[in-house]
């Protein structure tokens, strides 16, 4: 007898034979039928016990939670609503839950109950399928780029640069913090550290991509980043896993276009693999939304809405003219937006960008041409020279989704643009050399895996779509 999982058996029609499942009690009803999940798919097999044979110390222990071993016939279900059942030989109790103790019961808790709980959600069925729509999107994310001529770089995660100049990095340090060297001025002595100097987590792996993009021509890299601002929305994290395509000779519009194309292909490949996941978190928002007033419900479902961005081509526009739109909208002139929009240059907050996307385009949108003084250094400077050649992805319920830019490969604009901005050039003299060596124009953008998974599953808290969150405050499991 071989050993097999609850989607092997809800897709096989080869019946009446003897199987072994293992995999943990869902529900225990009527002294006679066990549902078992085993994680390989979102539906239980509904097990049938024969209560009279079997024995009373088992009885006692099948409850929500515990592990089970089933023996059994696999046969056409007698009840409505499953197509095969297993009819119950023989059982053993693998390992056992307390019914009084165990946190996750079959009824409905709240997400921040679950978050508490982060290492037992997983077995809920709405964790379940987020978790396994995220294992498919991460595939689909390799896929994409392995099958368009893409290489892979694992870019560093502990880095020596401040890619984004935002200064929000978690220090890593070997010193002993109670005690640790201290220069004449007062200030830590990093070259007795670790590495000889003062190093970070890693905010992006982008100047590093570059360097591979300048001779393996297109490359991706997607790993963990870190961010230490102390945002607590439902969109940022901490830690959170970041994919960067970096190209040789890709100018913005190129770059454009690879971001709507790669969106629409990872969302195309979870609506054609995840449907049994998808079909069941499209039912959540279903129940949810009938609890809200008509206003606030969902004018699409989940499936519709993935559909939509991926048959709609995104709208393109420049800063410049999102800019007039916002400052024009009526929220803007009845002082509804938190941040009152009046004079170029302004950084766009996350409620302008919802506006645009969910109000005014109702599509996702791509701004370009952004102000330079709001964006990173290695921005390629427009002939105006107050704009770069930077692009922002807008998407409903999320805001940014991807953030990218032509990069600078002029050596003398990017030194200047270092030294007004008071970076120290002798730290990028690496990123500098590419610049120096057969610079070309390239391109590339990052994409936040976490913001994706949360339009595709349509989860509202960035914390609910890996698996244990880190944000302010909380570092737990
Ligand atoms: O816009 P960002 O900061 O861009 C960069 O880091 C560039 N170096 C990328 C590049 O051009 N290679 O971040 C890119 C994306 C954002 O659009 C967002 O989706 C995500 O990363 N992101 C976060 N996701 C979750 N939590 C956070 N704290 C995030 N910060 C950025
Ligand atoms: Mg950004």
């Amino acid at each position: 007898m071989e050993k097999t999982t609850v989607l092997n058996l809800l897709n096989t029609n080869d019946l009446n034979r003897e199987v072994v499942l293992k995999g943990w009690v869902k529900t225990f009803r009527a002294n006679r039928f066990i549902s078992i999940n085993d994680g390989s798919i979102i539906h239980n097999i509904q097990c049938v016990l024969d209560f009279e044979n079997t024995e009373e110390a088992i009885l006692k222990k099948i409850h929500t939670g515990a592990a089970v071993c089933i023996k059994g016939l696999l046969v056409e279900s007698q009840g409505k609503g499953q197509k095969v059942e297993i009819q119950i030989k023989e059982i053993s109790i693998l390992g056992e839950s307390n019914p009084e103790e165990f946190p996750i019961q079959p009824k409905k808790h709240s997400f921040e109950f679950l978050r508490e709980n982060a290492h037992l959600r997983v077995r809920t069925s709405t964790f379940s399928a987020i978790m396994r729509i995220r294992s498919k999107l991460s595939f689909a994310v390799h896929q994409y780029f392995q099958d368009n001529g893409f290489y892979y770089v694992n870019t560093p995660i502990i880095t020596g640069t401040d890619a984004e100049g935002a200064g929000e990095m978690f220090r890593v340090s070997a010193l002993d913090p109670n005690n640790s060297p201290k220069l004449e001025s007062g200030k830590i002595d990093h070259s007795q550290d670790f590495f000889g100097k003062e190093t970070h987590l890693t905010v992006s792996g982008q100047l590093e991509a570059e360097t591979y993009a300048m001779a393996l021509g297109k490359v991706y890299t997607f790993g963990p980043t870190f961010r230490a601002e102390n945002s607590n929305t439902s969109r940022h994290l901490a830690e959170f896993w970041m994919i960067e395509p970096e190209v040789a000779f890709n100018d913005l519009h190129d770059n454009m276009d690879l971001s709507e194309d790669f969106i629409k292909y990872t969302l195309g490949y979870i609506l054609k693999n995840c449907k049994d996941d998808l079909a069941f978190l499209e039912e959540r928002l279903l129940q949810e939304d009938k609890s809200k007033p008509a206003i606030e419900r969902a004018d699409m479902t989940l499936t519709d809405k993935l559909k939509f961005v991926i048959d709609n081509n995104f709208v393109r526009l420049s800063y410049t003219e999102a800019f007039d739109i916002l400052r024009n909208s009526k929220p803007n002139k009845k002082k509804k937006f938190k941040y009152v929009l009046d004079e170029w240059g302004a950084d766009l907050q996350s409620e302008h960008e919802r506006y645009l996307v969910e109000k005014h385009f109702k599509s996702p949108v791509i701004l370009f041409d952004y102000p330079a003084k709001i964006k990173a250094f290695y921005m390629r400077l427009n002939d105006d020279g107050k704009t770069v050649r930077a692009m922002d992805v807008l998407f409903p319920g999320i805001g940014e989704i991807v953030g990218g830019s032509q990069r600078e490969e002029r050596l003398d604009v990017l030194q200047e643009k270092i030294k007004a901005l008071d970076i120290d050039e002798k730290e990028l003299w690496w990123y500098l050399d590419t610049r120096k060596f057969g610079t070309a124009v390239h391109s590339g953008f990052g994409l936040g895996f976490e913001r994706l998974v949360l339009f595709a599953t349509g989860m509202s808290n960035i914390r609910d779509v890996i698996p244990f969150p880190r944000t302010p405050q909380n570092a737990e499991f």
